[in-house]
């Protein structure tokens, strides 16, 4: 007996964030946009480069790793030029020399012995002469190589190749980000935008239909038939759609069904899935708090406090009245700051006829919390 077969589910690794999905609809655009980089590079030409943006879960990381394999079926076809796509999560790897070393071992099938950038650098030189190759760079979460201070180096390196090694053609640059305020082209400094010209990709976020439709592919896939009911799925696929994440769907299915297996049912209800809501939803909440500035968090934590204080609508502009005092902020930086927690999905902004109202999409108690997690018990209220 497997494992599992007590169980509703079929293949665990299919509610895995790194699955890569078998069905990735509704990315055409975008992915077609990648190919069109590439072509010219499985042409002997040097591939173009990219920014790609979008919120959480809109399939950004997907896109890219699924062009990626298909370069790689395509290279190994005799006929096209070798285009070597390498893939770094900026996240783990963001000093130049972790981000060398994944080009490296990619390159190479090995980790570099060397503990030297440079004896690295001319490891990786050297193989893309020898195979006569161009390479293109996925930076990944790239947010994190500005907050190292190595975005414009590498950037400049990567994209001159050229330079230092003659025969060599200038790397294709895929540089990803979640964050929607950051503009990966303006941080790039004059030295790399004279060769830096990326084609904006854009990832927003799916719709509830598309989210339904994402998540029934998954549970078809990962669960035994007649386990998650049409009705259920709709369920989820609101739920996920009001968090704006679709990880937190895959995480609900997964929690769901593991609570129904757990009573020893073969179908998973609505009850498990409103059941186990705030365990899956609260660690997005402490993601997008712990991401914000402290100003921003603290203007939150006003919120908060105001949506207990009355039963009347929470109007931006009264809001603002009432915190005046505590966050002494002018109305153009509360609006900005507004609009920040809007977009990272922890509040709402509705226009009405009486002006902006605000609507918290998470209970303030776990608001609370998630802010003093993220470290400002007290909110000062500067930042
Ligand atoms: N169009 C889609 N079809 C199927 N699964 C998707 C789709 N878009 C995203 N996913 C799934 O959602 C999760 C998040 O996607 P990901 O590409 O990591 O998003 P991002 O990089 O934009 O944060 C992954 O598990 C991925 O498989
Ligand atoms: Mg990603």
């Amino acid at each position: 007996m497997r494992p599992h077969d007590h169980t509703l589910i079929r293949d665990i690794d299919v509610f895995d964030h790194t699955y890569l999905p078998e069905y990735f609809n509704h990315r055409d655009a975008q992915l077609r946009e990648l190919a069109y980089l590439i072509d010219p590079a499985l042409q002997g030409g040097s591939p173009g480069s990219a920014i790609l943006r979008g919120p959480p879960g809109t399939g950004k990381t997907t896109a890219v790793r699924r062009v990626f394999a298909e370069i790689e079926k395509i290279s190994r076809n005799e006929s096209a030029r070798e285009l070597v796509p390498v893939y770094v999560n900026c996240r783990q790897s963001h000093t130049l020399i972790a981000v060398y070393r994944c080009i490296a071992t990619r390159l190479l099938g090995y980790m570099p012995p060397s503990r030297y950038l440079e004896d690295i650098r001319d490891g990786i030189a050297a193989r893309l002469q020898e195979k006569d190759a161009n390479l293109i760079v996925c930076l990944d979460d790239a947010d994190y190589l500005i907050a190292a201070g190595t975005y414009n180096t590498l950037l400049y390196q990567l994209l001159r190749l050229y330079e230092r090694w003659e025969d060599l053609r200038g790397a294709g640059i895929f540089a990803v980000t979640n964050d929607l305020r950051l503009n990966l082209y303006a941080e790039a400094d004059c030295a790399v935008r004279s060769v830096f010209y990326p084609t904006e990709i854009t990832f927003s976020p799916y719709t509830t239909a598309e989210i339904r439709e994402i998540l029934g592919d998954r549970v078809r896939q990962g669960l035994y038939p007649g386990v998650v009911p049409a009705g259920v799925l709709d369920l989820v696929a609101k739920v996920t759609a009001d968090i704006r994440d679709i990880r937190t769907g895959i995480d609900l299915v997964r929690a769901a069904t593991t609570r129904a297996g757990a009573e020893g049912r073969r179908r998973v209800t609505r009850r498990d899935v409103l059941d186990v809501v705030s365990g899956v939803k609260s660690p997005v909440l402490a993601a997008r708090t712990a991401a914000l500035t402290s100003g921003e968090r603290a203007l939150l934590y006003r919120l908060a406090e105001q949506s207990l204080s009355g039963d009347d609508a929470m109007m931006a502009g009264t809001v603002f009245e009432e915190v005046q005092e505590y966050l002494a902020v002018g109305k153009t930086t509360y609006h900005a700051r507004l609009r920040r927690l809007a977009d990272a999905g922890i509040i709402d902004l509705l226009w009405t006829r009486r002006g902006h109202e605000v609507f918290l999409r998470y209970p303030p108690g776990e608001i609370f919390s998630a802010c003093a997690r993220a470290g400002d018990r007290a909110p000062a209220g500067m930042g």
